[in-house]
């Protein structure tokens, strides 16, 4: 199985005043971890992590014990972008692909591998969990909208599994129609095409502030 891993991103809300994913946390970056996750799954076969230009030198450094099985990917100014770059220097001969998020270090190898089999039976499969707070849909001003039905309710994570020429074609639809998402599911849902969910759990939080360090620091323990 071929993994992109998205590292491009600025980390503006972790105000680290650099990529988030270069923060160490137990004497090893962020992306290391998320990296030895992935590689130690027994269904990936390849990794391409998909970065800044201005962030390859310190980010292979900090992955270099697994220099010989990473492909390094220039990111574009937006993740979309960044998995469109990744999609398209695949090898040609990727004919399915998980998209994991660089920000996910708390993943398991054992969830990795189960969307790699559900994909085997779908064109599209993301982990998700089922929501447990009460979500309002709020207005411009601050003003709930609206309260969706819980029951139907999950959050999305990564990986994200997809058949490689379905979601190059939905990213290229993307571009086509201007559609901006902030996952890949999303393109899948918007041309009507069917995405299976697979339940993950609430371990796998994407490192977006610091609290979210604090908690993946107690989580890094248990490895
Ligand atoms: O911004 P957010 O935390 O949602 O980003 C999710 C993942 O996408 C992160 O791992 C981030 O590094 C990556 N990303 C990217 N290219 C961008 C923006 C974000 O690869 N331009």
């Amino acid at each position: 199985m071929h993994v992109l891993i998205p590292a491009a991103g600025s980390g503006s809300r972790m105000k680290a005043g650099r990529n988030k994913l270069l923060i160490e946390l137990e004497g090893e970056s962020l992306i290391f971890w998320t990296i030895k996750s992935v590689l130690s799954a027994s269904l990936v076969s390849w990794v391409g992590i998909i970065g800044q230009p201005n962030d390859k030198q310190e980010l292979l450094k900090s992955v270099k014990n697994f220099s010989n099985k990473i492909k390094w990917i220039n990111g574009g100014d937006t993740r979309q972008k960044s998995v469109f770059n990744g999609l398209n220097s695949l090898p040609s001969t990727a004919e399915k692909v998980l998209i994991h998020d660089g920000a996910r270090c708390l993943i398991g190898p054992d969830l990795i591998n189960k969307c790699a089999t559900e994909l085997e039976q779908n064109d599209a499969v993301i982990l998700a969990t089922k929501v447990t707070d009460t979500i309002k849909i709020v207005d411009n001003r601050g003003y709930i909208k609206e309260t969706p039905n819980r029951q139907n309710l999950w959050a999305a994570q990564t990986p994200q599994g997809f058949l490689v020429k379905r979601l190059r074609k939905a990213h290229e639809m993307a571009i086509e129609k201007n559609w901006t998402v902030t996952d890949d599911a999303s393109l899948f849902e918007m041309l009507n095409w069917q995405v299976k969910i697979i339940e993950g759990n609430s371990a796998n939080i994407k490192i977006t502030s610091p609290l979210d360090l604090k908690i993946a620091k107690l989580f890094l323990k248990d490895f």
